[in-house]
């Protein structure tokens, strides 16, 4: 069955990823967007605008059946630093996109929230996904609009940039051999590759996720030093890593969670993208952005003819 959906924030890392699985499942997209995705398939359709103009979103929300919201702000720090922007464009947005989908009654409303939402770490990022899950469970309380929220752990992947953290750190590694992080080597984390975290997404259509709270991340808790080790041995070399220990960093040490009354049920998606492969795919793919002159040869790197 065919079903209309529109994602805001289409043109994004992940956003863009779940397009490509909607689309590949045989749905009709539309990606709404500040800016034109440059992962636009010839089956999709664009539509540029702002989740804070009332006009555009209820223009992009009518005839659809599902709504996915991965607009907004999300990066910690960038949130950190603009706090009035995250209330706005992260809160306010999404309950723009819920009033206009209350009104054209769409039948799910799934929306992209962070296993920070848990605990006390996540600064004013945090903030804005609670207050943004509560309006959910209150729109579906008192208006019975159903909807999903997908709480992701770290994602990494194709098509990420410099505030993803797997990205950062490759790109350091390989542009000068020193890795700088924040916390410290013990702080624990459960890596998904964004080609895994999208296709659990796709899943989350069936009638059984209905209103519910659903935890999407890796199965294999890590440590951060363990990864540098990864890193360091796939790329063959000794990495110098600073490890910074900072408190006031906004990311959590071991686990993002501390009591919270509304627990979501963890999706264990089949992974099928190891993490050194994935890493792997991160360090070939920034390599080709790093040093466009050079393509790859049965898999050697040679200087291109001009
Ligand atoms: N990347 C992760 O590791 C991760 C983890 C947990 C949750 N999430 C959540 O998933 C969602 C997508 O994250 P991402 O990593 O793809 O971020 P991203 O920055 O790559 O994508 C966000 C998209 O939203 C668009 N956007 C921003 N403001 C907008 C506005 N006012 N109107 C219309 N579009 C707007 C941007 O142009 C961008 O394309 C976010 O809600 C984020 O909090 C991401």
């Amino acid at each position: 069955m065919i079903v209309k959906i529109t994602v805001f924030g289409g043109a994004g890392f992940l956003g863009s990823h779940i397009c490509d699985k909607l689309s590949e499942a045989g749905h009709a997209v539309t990606i709404v967007d500040l800016r034109p995705s440059p992962w636009l398939r010839d089956d999709q359709t664009m539509l540029i605008g702002d989740i804070l103009d009332e006009a555009t979103v209820e223009r992009a929300v009518a005839g659809a059946e599902a709504v996915f919201n991965y607009a907004g702000i999300a990066d910690i720090g960038e949130a950190s630093n603009r706090p009035v922007d995250t209330a706005r464009i992260n809160v306010v947005g999404n309950v723009m996109i819920l009033e206009a989908c209350r009104k054209a009654g769409v039948r799910r409303y799934v929306f992209a929230s962070s296993l920070y939402v848990y605990g006390k770490s996540g600064g004013f990022y945090r903030c804005s996904k609670q207050a943004c899950e509560l309006y959910i469970e209150n729109y579906q309380a008192m208006h019975s609009l159903p909807y999903t929220i997908l709480r992701y752990g770290s994602l990494y992947g194709p098509r990420s940039d410099r505030r993803n953290a797997i990205h950062r750190f490759v790109h350091e590694a390989l542009s000068t051999g020193t890795i700088t992080y924040y916390g410290a080597p013990t702080a624990l984390r459960e890596y998904v590759h964004v080609d895994d975290a999208s296709t659990a997404t796709l899943a989350v259509l069936a009638p059984e996720f209905e209103n519910q709270n659903i935890i999407i991340s890796g199965n294999q808790p890590m440590r951060v030093g363990d990864l540098f080790k990864m890193i360091g041995e796939i790329l063959g070399k000794e990495l110098k890593i600073r490890f910074q220990n900072d408190p006031n960093s906004g990311h959590y040490q071991i686990t993002p969670y501390a009591f919270m009354p509304k627990v979501g049920r963890k999706l264990v998606p089949p992974l099928t993208v190891d993490l050194g492969q994935g890493i792997l795919r991160v360090m070939e793919e920034e390599h080709r952005a790093m040093h466009p002159e050079m393509t790859s040869e049965g898999g050697y790197l040679v200087p291109t003819d001009d």
